[in-house]
């Protein structure tokens, strides 16, 4: 099957069929402590917070999703305009297929016509850097969106439930490094919804990354889109709750910001404002999103901007009932185990 085919395929999937984890966030296991006497008034509550040296309206990320097929780039000019008018960053889907095939490319490169302004993220597999992506290749990467940062997606759990998946997986640390050294944007090192250890970020810290995305398990489940595949002749689902729930991820992988200078996303089941709230709370620097956005992109009634402006109100009005004035003054004394 072609990339192209399997990329739509994945987007029907994940519009169509229960695709989430069995497995929770871990969010569930907090409640806020709510604050009787929060001396602060809603309208001064201010949702500013920055991420990798710029200021955005809201923290939330629209995690990678697509590119690479003709339908692809009306959503990805979709979440660029809106991103642009609502000053959030974004990512595109992996950007593989443009390197194999570079017609393919104006389904990627449409974002930065639509966000002329925006802060756009390039997508690229660890598979696709083991050996070393070429100078050529990280500069069409780069250049065809002209990207403010490079995200390596980590996704053996995904690759493995693929009947044409990779199953190499030696030399990717490398390949980062190399990418690392020849590359002057940022490197941010996400995972799909499985997860990233407390182990995996010391290590990829200590290659230098600067952001990691923990993408952990309670959201969109990559082994259950895989094995829902018709291509899946032998679905194993045994995978499908294969993972780390995000807010292990993020409860674990804070402890490194006292040992190295990088910055930590929360996404993975990112599905509500408390969710939000509560991943910064536990220490995360910013959250981001994928499902959620595409679903609000497709269905009628729905709109990126209405979920964007919910979620929004939802936080003025959290933030006012913890006592806080802005993302920053959160930390863990306003969660409480449940
Ligand atoms: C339709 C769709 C396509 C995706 N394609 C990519 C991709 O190309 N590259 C990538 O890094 N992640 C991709 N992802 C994974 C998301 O970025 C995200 O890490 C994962 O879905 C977990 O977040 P969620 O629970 O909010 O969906 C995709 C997600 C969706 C829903």
């Amino acid at each position: 099957m072609s990339i192209q085919k399997r990329k739509k395929e994945h987007v029907e999937l994940t519009l169509n069929r229960d695709v989430f984890y069995d497995k929770k966030t871990g969010f569930e296991l907090y409640d806020f402590v709510h604050n009787a006497l929060p001396e602060v008034n809603l309208e001064d509550v201010d949702l500013k917070c920055s991420f990798l040296g710029r200021e955005f309206s809201f923290p939330l990320f629209i995690s990678s999703m697509t590119g690479g097929y003709s339908d692809a780039g009306a959503v990805n000019a979709e979440i660029a305009t809106f991103c642009e008018r609502r000053n959030l960053p974004f990512g595109v889907g992996s950007q593989r297929v443009m390197l194999e095939n570079p017609d393919e490319e104006k389904s990627f490169s449409i974002v930065r016509e639509k966000a002329p302004n925006a802060f756009i993220a390039a997508n690229i597999g660890g598979a696709q850097l083991i050996g070393g992506l070429s100078k050529k290749s990280i500069h069409t990467l780069i250049n065809s969106i002209a990207a403010d940062a490079v995200i390596v997606h980590l996704n053996p759990l995904q690759e493995l439930m693929q009947p044409e998946g990779d199953t190499r997986f030696g030399g990717i640390k490398e390949g980062i490094m190399k990418l690392r050294d020849s590359c002057e944007c940022p490197i941010i090192v996400k995972e799909t919804g499985a997860g990233i250890s407390f182990k995996t970020a010391s290590e990829l810290l200590e290659i230098g990354v600067d952001v990691i995305d923990v993408a952990g398990a309670g959201g969109t489940s990559w082994a259950k889109v895989e094995n829902l595949r018709e291509q899946s002749k032998l679905p194993m689902h045994q995978f499908d709750d294969w993972g780390i729930p995000t807010a292990i991820c993020i409860k674990e992988i804070v402890n490194l910001k006292d040992h190295y200078d990088f910055e930590l996303v929360a996404s993975g089941g990112i599905r509500t404002s408390f969710d939000l709230v509560k991943s910064l709370a536990l220490g995360a620097d910013f959250a981001a999103t994928a499902q959620p956005v595409i679903k609000a992109i497709f269905e009628p009634d729905s709109s990126p901007d209405q979920l964007l402006d919910l979620w929004m109100n939802e936080c003025r009005i959290i933030l006012t009932l913890l006592g806080c004035i802005s993302f920053n003054d959160l930390n863990e004394s306003h969660l409480r185990r449940v």
